[in-house]
């Protein structure tokens, strides 16, 4: 093999060097062109302005005296005198008390990055059942981290839960400097994205960021639950949007949202309503590909410490990965390089099964990615 292997021609090097640069273009390739090439054109207007204007005035006392006809349990007073760097709200269904214990005991208990306080908060809507309810209650009493929005926590109701959510942020939270938005199914390394933060320390404001979903187009069947009737939202494609499952606007963000929210369409998914939202403050998605979306990253202890997020992960999952990222252990460059490579190969691998699978079963789930 050593011998063979020296005796290669030059045309036989360059087709080795060849293969392996074209391995690297085809796994890579797509993150980077999203990364650096496909941005938007910026357009800041006269509305844009005045919107900004009017959301560095705006006035949350009105809010603040009403609390009760927002929001069933508040938490009105956690962020008092505290600055914090990081707010994390982790969308949860009011009966997952379960999945919120093993956050809590996992990723959610991080307070805090190099001296960057962050803290986690659980967002939920209202249960249909009042022995629920109860259960709520004794869990915020011990805990004292959930936001209860004053509506019915279903699949439709998911936009008025994300208005209600930063509606909070910006009344009750207004010196967190970052706002995160994350569901329970997720798992966030909340170091490494406070680190990345940190890198865009130059501007703290207009910040959008996550996996940048570009041209969707809205569902028009009338049979389907997210069918979008074409007079709530006439064009062909949405704006460019943050994938739902986790994303990161900064708090002046927040706020320009909140003043806009009146005059967007609400009959459409949460995370393109949030998009839309962006599109007419003229704020442009930032792109990461180190967010998953919806999909699971296979786990490797050097990926996960590198990446923001990945998507369902069981609960006997959790504590594993927790564990060994806070082992102590660094990654070195080739470990980290490794790592990227075996766990971006075994995921695409796993999409490529599950859309096949998909295929077979005729289901239109997985075509949604
Ligand atoms: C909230 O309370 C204020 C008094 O601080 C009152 O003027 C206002 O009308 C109330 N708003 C709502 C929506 O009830
Ligand atoms: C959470 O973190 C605190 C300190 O940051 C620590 O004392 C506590 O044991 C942690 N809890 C769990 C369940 O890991
Ligand atoms: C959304 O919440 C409102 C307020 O609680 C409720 O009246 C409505 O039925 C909910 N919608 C759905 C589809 O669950
Ligand atoms: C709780 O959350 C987990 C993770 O998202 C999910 O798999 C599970 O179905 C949820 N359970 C309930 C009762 O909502």
């Amino acid at each position: 093999m050593q011998v063979t292997f020296c005796r290669l021609r030059t045309h036989q090097w360059c087709f080795i060097l060849f293969n392996v640069i074209l391995f690297h273009a085809l796994l890579f390739g797509a993150d980077f062109v999203e990364e650096y090439f496909l941005h938007s054109l910026p357009y800041i207007d006269m509305k844009a302005l005045e919107i900004k204007n009017k959301a560095r005035k705006l006035n949350t006392e009105p809010l603040r005296s009403n609390l009760s006809k927002y929001y069933v349990l508040s938490q009105s007073e956690v962020c008092k005198g505290k600055n914090i760097f990081l707010l994390s709200l982790i969308f949860s269904s009011p009966g997952n008390g379960t999945r919120r214990d093993l956050i809590r005991k996992t990723w959610g208990n991080v307070t805090s990055f190099q001296g960057h306080p962050i803290l986690t908060l659980f967002a939920l809507g209202m249960p249909v059942s009042v022995t629920t309810q109860k259960e709520i209650n004794k869990e915020s009493h011990t805990n004292n981290d959930i936001i209860e929005g004053i509506f019915l926590d279903s699949y439709e109701n998911q936009t008025l839960k994300i208005i209600a959510m930063i509606q909070w942020a910006v009344t009750f939270c207004p010196n967190a400097l970052f706002i995160l938005k994350v569901d329970e199914e997720m798992f966030v390394n909340l170091p490494s994205l406070v680190d990345y933060l940190l890198n865009l320390k130059e501007h703290l404001e207009d910040i959008y960021v996550g996996r940048v979903i570009h041209q969707v187009t809205p569902n028009r069947d009338p049979q389907n639950r997210d069918f979008v009737p074409l007079s709530e939202y006439p064009e062909k494609y949405y704006p460019d949007y943050c994938s739902g499952e986790a994303f990161i606007m900064s708090q002046d963000v927040a706020r320009m949202m909140y003043v806009v929210f009146k005059e967007v369409p609400m009959m459409v998914p949460a995370d393109v309503f949030v998009g839309i939202c962006a599109k007419s403050i003229g704020l442009i998605p930032i792109h990461s590909s180190r967010f998953s979306g919806k999909r699971h990253i296979r786990y490797n202890r050097c990926c996960y410490k590198f990446i923001f997020t990945s998507s369902e992960i069981a609960n006997d999952e959790m504590p594993l990965a927790w564990k060994e990222i806070n082992d102590g252990k660094e990654c070195t460059l080739f470990e980290t390089y490794y790592g990227l490579i075996s766990c971006k190969l075994l995921t695409y691998l796993d999409s490529f099964k599950r859309f096949h699978l998909g295929t077979i079963k005729n289901n239109a789930m997985y075509f949604g990615d």
